[in-house]
Formats: structure tokens, sequence, C-alpha cells
């Protein structure tokens, strides 16, 4: 208190040739000194600024990973808490309301249901124009994103959300083992298991894998398709199913993301298939999108072919960065080596990950 008062009065005596004299103590390392964004903070804190962070579900295995990314990227720069939203759009709307009410300098989100995106980005307004980061659930209605000057996103590749990578995988692996073809017919008979899809990579991952395939000049037999939510449990229901229904007529499962790859590797497992990896007499090749560090011991073994990396922890030191530059007042990317696509997008690009070269997966999820 006492040094607060006798910093106003050396503020008052030096106004005259000091045009800013206030709370430049408390700010984080390469905060300009004019950053509007931290005139607020309460002059005696010595805290870092608040990140109001947080997932639509914990169980949600790859949004975990993301939560881990941006814990570990804001060490020293911002304090921050993952928040669960458990998959329901009004505690995470609670859960936001709260953020906010402490201070958050920035919120950084990914939504449970992409429609309640305008809601998020009024709130965010009306607590003094606070930027927000959506990450891993884009919002493509693109009147959403152009209606706030301070909303950005940070994800992986849109369009195809990394399927046309694993559709090229799957061409690969198809022309490397002429026995994934048992009836010999050319053509793949394949099941596929689909994302929630309330989701926008969805279908846009069910398309672009079949595209891919077909591109390159493959017939697929789509013996079953249906969703899996991205869950595990989900998928091996409905996996269970089809493996007692075709069982050995299978010849791939592909799934749109790991967690679903998981539960269908259970089904069949269970079912006598990949219990050996790649050795299996009954095998069915299983491949996968996200390559979770779970996925890599798979794809060691052999029990899955490979999976398609989405980079978790890239994207939490980019959502990190981003939130930065933003509560710096500065612009998202300014000096920064990403760039903003026309959706205010930051986009980490996918890669194809086999047994050849999971090393480059592993290091993304290595303790640093
Ligand atoms: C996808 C990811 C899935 C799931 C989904 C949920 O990008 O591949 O595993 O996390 O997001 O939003
Ligand atoms: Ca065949």
């Amino acid at each position: 208190m006492k040094s607060k008062l006798i910093t106003l009065l050396l503020c008052i005596s030096l106004a005259v040739s000091f045009a800013a004299c206030s709370n430049t103590s408390s700010q984080p390392e390469g905060t300009p000194q004019n950053d509007p964004g931290t005139e607020k903070t309460p002059a005696a804190s010595d805290e870092l600024p608040i990140l109001g962070a947080g997932i639509y579900s914990a169980s949600d295995n790859f949004n975990t990973y993301i939560g881990k990314g941006i814990t570990s990227a804001a060490k020293g720069i911002f304090q921050t808490n993952i928040e669960d939203g458990q998959n329901d759009q009004s505690t995470q709307n609670n859960q936001i309301d709260t953020m906010l009410a402490k201070g958050a300098k920035v919120i950084a989100i990914s939504v449970v249901d992409v429609t309640a995106a305008p809601t998020i980005i009024e709130k965010a307004k009306e607590a003094g124009n606070v930027p927000v980061i959506f990450f891993n659930k884009e919002i493509t209605d693109e009147s959403v994103m152009q209606s706030y000057d301070k909303v950005y996103f940070v994800g992986s590749t849109g369009v195809d959300y990394g399927a046309t990578i694993q559709g090229e995988m799957i061409v690969d692996a198809w022309k490397k083992n002429p026995s994934f073809d048992k009836n010999g017919d050319g053509k793949i008979q394949m099941v596929y298991l689909m994302g929630d899809p309330g989701h926008t990579a969805a279908k846009p991952r069910a398309d672009y894998v079949k595209k891919a395939i077909t591109d390159a000049g493959i017939e697929i037999d789509l013996l079953a398709e249906d969703t899996g939510m991205w869950v595990t449990a989900t998928a091996k229901d409905k996996m269970d199913a089809w493996i007692s229904k075709y069982g050995d007529e299978i010849e791939f499962i592909v799934t749109a993301n790991d967690a679903m790859a998981f539960g269908a590797l259970a089904s069949i497992q269970a079912a006598g298939f990949n219990t050996n990896g790649a050795q299996s007499d009954l095998y069915i090749p299983v491949i996968g999108i996200d390559a979770l560090p779970e996925a890599l011991d798979k794809i060691k073994s052999g029990e899955m072919i490979g999976s398609v990396l989405q980079d978790a922890r890239s994207q939490g030191v980019a959502i990190v960065k981003i939130a930065q530059n933003l509560a710096a007042g500065k612009g998202p990317v300014e000096g920064l080596e990403y760039t903003l696509d026309e959706a205010k997008a930051v986009r980490i690009p996918y890669k194809a990950i086999t047994a050849d070269n999971i090393n480059e997966a592993e290091e993304t999820y290595a303790e640093k």
C-alpha cells in the first residue's frame, strides 16, 4: 500500500515529462509499454495474466493432448487451467463466464457445439473485447468469424482434415501388400468409422479418404459405414456387429480418429484378429488419424498400419503464442512463424506416420 502511494506520488510529479507510468512492473516479458490489455491488471499483482482455456470434453483423447500442449506452452507466460466442458454447452458457457469474471486476458476454447460460437463471442465482447481463440472444432460459418475482429482459429489443415494423407497411406499399404486383397477381386472391402456428424471434420474425412483411394484407381467395396462419434466404446460396439457379420471378408478398417481405431481393434482382437501384430494369422489392416501416443505403440507392434499425425503440441504452442500477442494488443501472428489464412485460421499441417517414421510423432509427445 505504502509503496503504491509512493509510486503514485512519483507518477504525479513526473507526469509532465513521462507519458505512461503505471502498471509496467507486472507485465510479461516482451509486452509493449502501451499495452492496452494490461491496463486493468491490479498494480499489486505480480501474477501472470490469465488465459481462460477449455476443451469440449476431457474424455476426448486428442483434445486432452491439446490441453496438455497449452498448459506446457503457457508456463511462465500465462496462468491457465484447462476446463472440461463435459460435452455440455451450458457447462462450458458457465466456465467461460467464470474465466471472464476472473479477468482472463484471452479465451481459448474447443467449443462443445459450434453453433454456440456467437454466444461465446458476445460474452467476450461484453467483458471488454477480450480476444477469443477457437481451436480444434472449426467454426466454418464465415459470418461468425467475421463478426468480431478479435476472434481466430487454431487447428490443422482444413477442407480434407488429413483424410487425403490417410487415403494415400491406404493406397501405399495396399500396393505393397498383395495379401491384403484377401478375395483377390482388386477392390478394397472396407469398413469406415466416422466421427461425430455434428463435427466439421467428420463428413470431409469420410469423403476425402475414399476420394484419395479411388483417385489412385482402386475401387472400394464399402461393406459398412457408421459413426463411432470419435469415441472408443461406441466404435467397439459398431465393430462388434461388423466383425461378426463380415469376419475375414473385411480387408481394411478405416477410422476417422485413433480413439475409434482403438475400439475397432479391441473388437477384432476379441474375435481373434491382429492378436500378434503384423504376424497374426487373422489380420485386418487398421488405420486412424491423430497419431496419439497410444497409437504409436500399436503401429510399432503392427496392430495398426499407421495414423495421420495431428500435432497437438504444436497447436498448443500456437494457441499460447497467439494469445500472448493478442494480450499485448499486437496482431495475432505479429513476429511469429505462423500465417493466418482467409478464415482467420492458423493451421498446423498433418503428417503421415507409419512404423518407418514413428520417431517423428514420438518427438511431438516427448516431455520438454
Ligand atoms: C478431431 C480429432 C478427433 C477428435 C475431434 C473432436 O480433430 O481428430 O480425434 O478429437 O477433433 O473435436
Ligand atoms: Ca478385395
